[in-house]
This record gives C-alpha cells, sequence and structure tokens, in this order.
C-alpha cells in the first residue's frame, strides 16, 4: 500500500482490502517531492508520523517502509518512468510533470518492495489508470487493485484538506 502519510479513512480501506487479501501487508509512506511542481508546497504537505504508525499497526500491517530521501534519490539519480498520451489530459493538463513523479516513486516502490498486489484508491481516478497502464506496458508482475472511496456522510472524500489545493 503506497502513501504518503497524513493517512485517513481512507487509507484504511487500502490496508484493509490488503490485509483480506495477503500474507504479509506493507504500507510505504514516502511524501514524493518529484510528484510536486516548484509552485505546489511540499514543504506544507501533513505529516504525522506518530499518527500514521497508529493507524497502521490497528489496521494489521505488518511492515512500514519509511525510507529517507537520500535512499529513493540519491545525488546521482538520473531516471524517471513515464506514461504517455494519458497524463496529458485532465489534471496533466495542469501539472504535467506529476504523473512522471507518481510513475518514478511507484515504480521505484514496486521494485524495492515486490509486491504481488498493490492497492490505490478510486479516488485518484486517472492516477489508477495510469499506474495500471504502467504496469501492462512494463510487464510488471504486479495486480493493481482499486478500492473504493471512502465517503463522509456530507459526500465528501476521506483526505486530508491541506492537500494541494488543485485537487
Ligand atoms: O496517491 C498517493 O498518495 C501518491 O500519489 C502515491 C501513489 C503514494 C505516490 O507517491
Amino acid at each position: 500500500v503506497p502513501t504518503m502519510g497524513s493517512l485517513h479513512k481512507g487509507h484504511e480501506e487500502l490496508i484493509k482490502r490488503a490485509r483480506l487479501m495477503c500474507k504479509t501487508v506493507a504500507v510505504s509512506i514516502f511524501v514524493n517531492p518529484t510528484q510536486f511542481a516548484p509552485n505546489e508546497d511540499l514543504n506544507s504537505y501533513p505529516r504525522n508520523f506518530v499518527n500514521d504508525r497508529n493507524l497502521c499497526i490497528d489496521n494489521g500491517a505488518d511492515i512500514l517502509f519509511y525510507p529517507p530521501i537520500e535512499e529513493i534519490y540519491p545525488d546521482n539519480f538520473s531516471t524517471t518512468v513515464k506514461v504517455n498520451k494519458l497524463t496529458e489530459v485532465l489534471e496533466g493538463k495542469s501539472r504535467p510533470s506529476h504523473f512522471e513523479g507518481v510513475t518514478t516513486i511507484v515504480a521505484k516502490l514496486f521494485m524495492m518492495i515486490m509486491p504481488d498486489f498493490a492497492f490505490f484508491g478510486k479516488k485518484d481516478a486517472q492516477q489508477l489508470i495510469v499506474i495500471q497502464k504502467m504496469t501492462d506496458d512494463l510487464n510488471m508482475p504486479i495486480s493493481i487493485i482499486p478500492v473504493e472511496t471512502v465517503r463522509k456522510p456530507n459526500g465528501r472524500s476521506e483526505e486530508h484538506t491541506s492537500e494541494l489545493q488543485s485537487h
């Protein structure tokens, strides 16, 4: 279950689904700088490790992967993974480098963890489709599992309000 932390009920749903399907459940927390544009505030992205760790434990995760930035992007890092076409429309129009950052980090997490299944919320519909395309195109032996959006009684999805205002 790849995440950027600041976990909420939507993430709980991902972890619960993983718990039902998998012998070992790994959750990653990494606020990925490459999916933020220079005008988007990476530093104000919410971070709450203690809360996140407790939520992972409470929902039965076995492994919490919380790498430091140098481990993911060392100084000489120079490779990206880009899905064309699908990333040029919708959110990709206003955030032209966003999905390349997402697919690069997700590909790296997949290679590091080598999961059989990976869980993504349907809320980020374009992200889900782009990741599915990446795994298909690159023959990654990983099943992408879409998970339903968790909604509050007022119909809004569960997400932290300070996430990029463009969402
Ligand atoms: O959806 C997210 O939280 C992020 O885009 C992801 C998939 C963890 C990649 O950083």
